[in-house]
């Protein structure tokens, strides 16, 4: 099994600095980008031109999770900007397998998120055309929100679901991490954590990436 990675989610980090604040990443990180149209989440972040403008300061991976709806109109918009990863909602498309189709084609990593309330066993007939499964573990909108316990059994199911079909998709899990739960999450078979006010409202966000990765690894 691959070291697992972090990804801390810049919707945390000071918008007015954003290059600074991927100065403290390392090399074991992707850069988690929260996409909100104020739609589908309550709340407004930032879209397309961001991501280019991230995509000069970076080369790590730019891993964008679109809370939008309909994200099969922008989704190959966030590939051209430089999103190297691109993951939609599963109750935002109903055509979820086009869409994730044709992020692949456009040459990223196509990823399907499920909210609290989803379970994973609806997706068990998308296995194969998505290159990862984002699990939220607060409902989404806000950073700083308490992790929600359940979503620990499913990463278990996920996993178990991994193993029956012999696929090689990889984990996510976003909300509420931190270095209390970070360890119980990669054992239950998460790949990739996100974290954002565990980072980067941290007094010293380089140190906190060093005690998450410390954790995850423990
Ligand atoms: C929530 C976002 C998360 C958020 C996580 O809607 O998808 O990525 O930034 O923030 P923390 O780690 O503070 O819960
Ligand atoms: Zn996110």
């Amino acid at each position: 099994r691959p070291q697992p990675l972090l990804a801390p989610s810049i919707l945390s980090a000071d918008f007015a600095r954003l290059a600074e604040s991927l100065q403290v990443l390392g090399d074991r990180c992707v850069v988690h980008v929260d996409v909100m149209d104020g739609r589908f989440v309550p709340n407004l972040t930032l879209g397309m031109p961001v991501v280019a403008a991230l995509r000069k300061e970076t080369r790590l991976p730019l891993d964008c999770h679109l809370m939008i709806v309909e994200p099969s109109k922008y989704a190959l918009e966030f590939v051209k900007a430089g999103a190297d990863w691109v993951s939609i909602h599963q109750e935002a498309d109903p055509h979820a397998h086009r869409t994730l189709t044709a992020i692949r084609e456009a040459g990223a990593k196509a990823g399907i998120v499920l909210n609290p309330g989803t379970p994973v066993e609806t997706l068990t007939d998308l296995v194969g055309v998505f290159d990862f499964v984002l699990l939220m573990s607060v409902n989404p909108g806000f950073g700083g929100q308490s992790f929600i316990p359940r979503v620990l059994d499913k990463v278990r199911r996920l996993d178990a679901l991994r193993r029956e079909r012999e696929a090689d998709f990889f984990i996510q899990v976003d909300g509420g991490v931190g270095p209390g739960n970070a360890g119980a999450l990669v054992a239950a078979g998460a790949d990739v954590l996100v974290a954002g006010n565990a980072v980067f409202k941290a007094p010293d966000p380089r140190a906190a990436i060093a005690g998450l990765l410390k954790a995850m690894d423990a």
